[in-house]
């Protein structure tokens, strides 16, 4: 057993930290406070490579696997929260089914687009009646001669303001059970009926778009269904169980600023004449953030490897976004506590830390479910 990155993924791990430390902290307090994202950081991830990590070679992308793309997203995530998500849904939750469940002709329209960054990617799931039940969603798509007609409503789409491509979830047989009548389809942003709503105002990760897609007689040829017909939820189970490997090296980037920021201020701050860092109170906190992000990561690592090798992980995956979601939170509140008033204040980053961990255990699964998918597992076996 082998622990340490091979040459390809460290020159990976270092472009993508030079980047972080370069482009995305300088830029992630502006994100926060103007709720946008630079538009010029699209191009630049593109032409690293990153915004088609994914995807293969001969459609233009690095193609590289999960390992590499949480390798990555741990140090976006750890510069830039808002911008590490965006990344994140557009390669895993877009890119990903497109290259593993897309005809070659979907195959050879998206994929250049989405590994150039010309389309942005937006995965239309959750409705305000289908959260955490997501096979309870109602948008509907009736077959009408050669074209699909797609009718409802999509909240909390990531990356929707700025998508080119969205994957929409919807029902196309009403008689079948719940999870059975599902279908996914490729709606590109200009397709008359579909139109963005409401902007969400949110706690964290202000700077990444969150919006509702309306869906009113959104009419897509019969050729823009991904993968099987009234297989849709199955397509999108399966592609969380990536999508929570990017989650979970997201919140391990969020955990490792706040590890790294309290280092700092438990060197720099004096309290009764000495740096707080000599206090074991503080040194214990330190010592605890870094054992938990160590083991997340390894869990992460440990999921994505899976993954790349075509192995399930559906519970790996899941077991991940649970570890390094709460550890992220843990890092966060520890991280503000050693900070203490000024912590609380925007005069520090960590406050933006503490708010941006936060949606980590709530989106892509909140915790409680992927407690749930882990303990199905274990039953099962
Ligand atoms: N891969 C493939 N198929 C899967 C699967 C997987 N990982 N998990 C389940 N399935 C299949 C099952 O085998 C079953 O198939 P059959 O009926 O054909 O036998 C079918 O899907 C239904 O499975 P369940 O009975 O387990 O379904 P359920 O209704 O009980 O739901 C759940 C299970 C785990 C709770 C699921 O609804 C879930 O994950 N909920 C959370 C939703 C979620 O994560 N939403 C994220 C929104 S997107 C987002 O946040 C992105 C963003 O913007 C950042």
């Amino acid at each position: 057993m082998d622990f340490s990155l091979d040459e390809e993924l460290t020159m990976l791990r270092d472009m993508a930290r030079d980047f972080a430390d370069n482009e995305l902290i300088p830029r992630a307090t502006g994100h926060d406070r103007k709720e946008e994202l630079d538009p010029a950081l699209f191009g630049m991830l593109a032409e690293l490579g990153l915004m088609g990590l994914t995807v293969p070679e001969e459609y233009g992308g690095a193609g590289m696997g999960n390992l590499a793309l949480s390798v990555v997203l741990e140090e976006l995530n750890r510069g830039c929260a808002s911008t590490g998500v965006t990344v994140s849904v557009h390669n895993s939750l877009v890119g990903a089914p497109i290259r593993r469940h897309g005809t070659d002709a979907q195959k050879a329209e998206w994929l250049p687009k989405i590994a150039s960054g010309e389309a942005i990617g937006a995965y239309c799931l959750t409705e305000a009646g289908a959260g955490s039940d997501a096979a309870a969603l109602r948008a509907t798509a009736v077959l009408d001669g050669e074209e699909y007609v797609l009718d409802g409503n999509k909240l909390f789409v990531t990356n929707g303001a700025q998508a080119g491509i969205f994957i929409v979830y919807a029902r196309t047989d009403p008689e079948a059970s719940k999870s059975r009548g599902i279908t996914a389809f490729l709606v590109p942003k200009e397709t008359p009926g579909l139109a963005i709503g409401k902007h969400e105002k949110k706690t964290g990760i202000r700077g990444s778009s969150t919006v509702e897609v309306v869906l009113e007689g959104c009419r897509v040829p019969k050729e823009n269904v991904l993968g099987e017909l009234n297989r849709g939820f199955h397509l999108a189970m399966d592609t969380l169980d990536g999508g929570r490997i990017g989650i979970a090296a997201q919140a391990i980037g969020i955990g490792r600023a706040c590890l790294e920021a309290s280092i700092k201020y438990a060197h720099e701050r004096q309290q009764f004449d000495q740096p707080i860092g000599n206090f074991q109170a503080i040194q214990w906190k330190l010592a605890d953030m870094s054992a938990r992000l160590d083991a997340a990561r390894l869990k992460t690592y440990k999921a994505a490897w899976l993954r790349d090798r075509d192995e399930p992980c559906t519970q790996a995956s899941a077991e991940a976004k649970l570890l390094a979601s709460t550890t992220a939170n843990f890092c966060a509140d520890e991280c503000l506590q050693i900070h203490g008033g000024a912590g609380y204040t925007d005069d520090f980053h960590v406050e933006r830390l503490f708010r941006d961990a936060r949606i980590t255990e709530i989106y892509e699964g909140a915790t409680d479910i992927q407690r749930i998918v882990i303990a199905r597992g274990l039953l099962a076996s």
